[in-house]
């Protein structure tokens, strides 16, 4: 069983600031950090470093060593990026001194997925093979009809959310790991246990990974149920804690894992991520999470 994420890849331009700037004001910063990210290429870091054979496809610019450089390093298989002569997708990110953040995205190379190069890359992935994606690249729901067509086992990520979600069928996918603002965006729940119940009513096969932010995460896929709390650590930088979990999530799946031991090392790594600054280098590697866990339980 092969993983292929499909996804963005980000220059991070991380502002560090007193407070989230608001409409008609202007805020000093205290310093910048270029960091790689995008929800793509973060979520290929975290399953390598959980130590998933993981293939990254999507469009990085002419601006993108920076990118490549840690997706290699980091042991992502990268035969199938394509890379054109245009400026690399970037986000512009403001952090707050809670750790807080606060995203602007310039999308670039990031919306120049065509169909023919989706047919190219598709071709080298069969039944049983898992396939990834998040919403920071264009033509998604075009990547989800033809990934079901092959049966692959479609895993998506809505986020950031917008109106394109709302092309992609939910009847073609096997999870979707969500956060609650999402989870309110496509049900129009704002309590998080009735938006899982209005998903699992409308979607029976559909296996749901909600995380609830400082409140853990539920895992509900129709028979079982289990509730995971977070584990607390100082808050430098929330940027890729969402990543880094569906990263470890996915590999922790692929292996069929017990769900309780899914989560907890899901959450443990998140919780590892949000103690660093950055994105993609915020991303701990398997041994770490590990010892975090087994520190815990003594
Ligand atoms: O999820 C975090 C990511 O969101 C950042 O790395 C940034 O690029 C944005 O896409």
């Amino acid at each position: 069983m092969k993983i292929l994420n499909f996804g963005s890849c980000n220059i991070d331009y991380v502002y560090s600031l007193d407070h989230i700037v608001v409409p008609g004001e202007t805020e000093m910063s205290d310093a910048l950090n270029i960091f790689p990210g995008g929800k793509g290429l973060n979520q290929s870091i975290a399953l390598a470093r959980a130590g998933a054979k993981v293939y990254h496809a999507g469009v990085v610019g002419s601006d993108s060593k920076i990118l490549t450089d840690i997706l290699s390093e980091s042991g992502v298989d990268l035969s199938y990026l394509k890379k054109l002569d245009v400026k690399n997708g970037h986000a512009i990110i403001q952090v707050n001194k809670d750790g807080e953040n606060s995203i602007f995205l310039y999308p670039g190379s990031n919306n120049m997925i065509s169909e023919e190069y989706i047919d190219c890359v598709l071709e080298n992935f069969r039944e049983g093979d898992i396939l990834l994606l998040q919403n920071e690249i264009n033509n998604i729901s075009y990547i989800v009809r033809e990934a079901y067509k092959k049966n692959m086992c479609i895993i998506l990520n809505p986020s950031p959310f917008n109106e394109k979600i709302s092309e992609v069928d939910f009847n073609h996918l096997s999870y979707i790991i969500l956060n609650e603002v999402e989870a309110e965006a496509i049900t129009g729940k704002s309590c998080p246990k009735e938006s899982l119940s209005f998903i699992k009513n409308k979607y029976p096969k559909l296996k749901i990974m909600l995380t609830l932010g400082k409140n853990g995460c539920i895992y509900s896929d129709g028979e079982t149920e289990v509730h995971q709390d977070i584990f607390r650590v100082n808050a430098v930088d929330t940027t890729a804690a969402g990543d880094t979990f569906t990263g470890y999530f996915i590999k922790g799946i692929a292996d069929g894992e017990d769900i309780k031991t899914v989560l907890e090392t899901s959450s443990m790594a998140s919780a590892i991520a949000v103690s660093r600054k950055g994105a993609a280098p915020s991303v701990p590697e398997r041994e770490e999470v590990i010892k975090a866990l087994s520190a815990k339980q003594k």
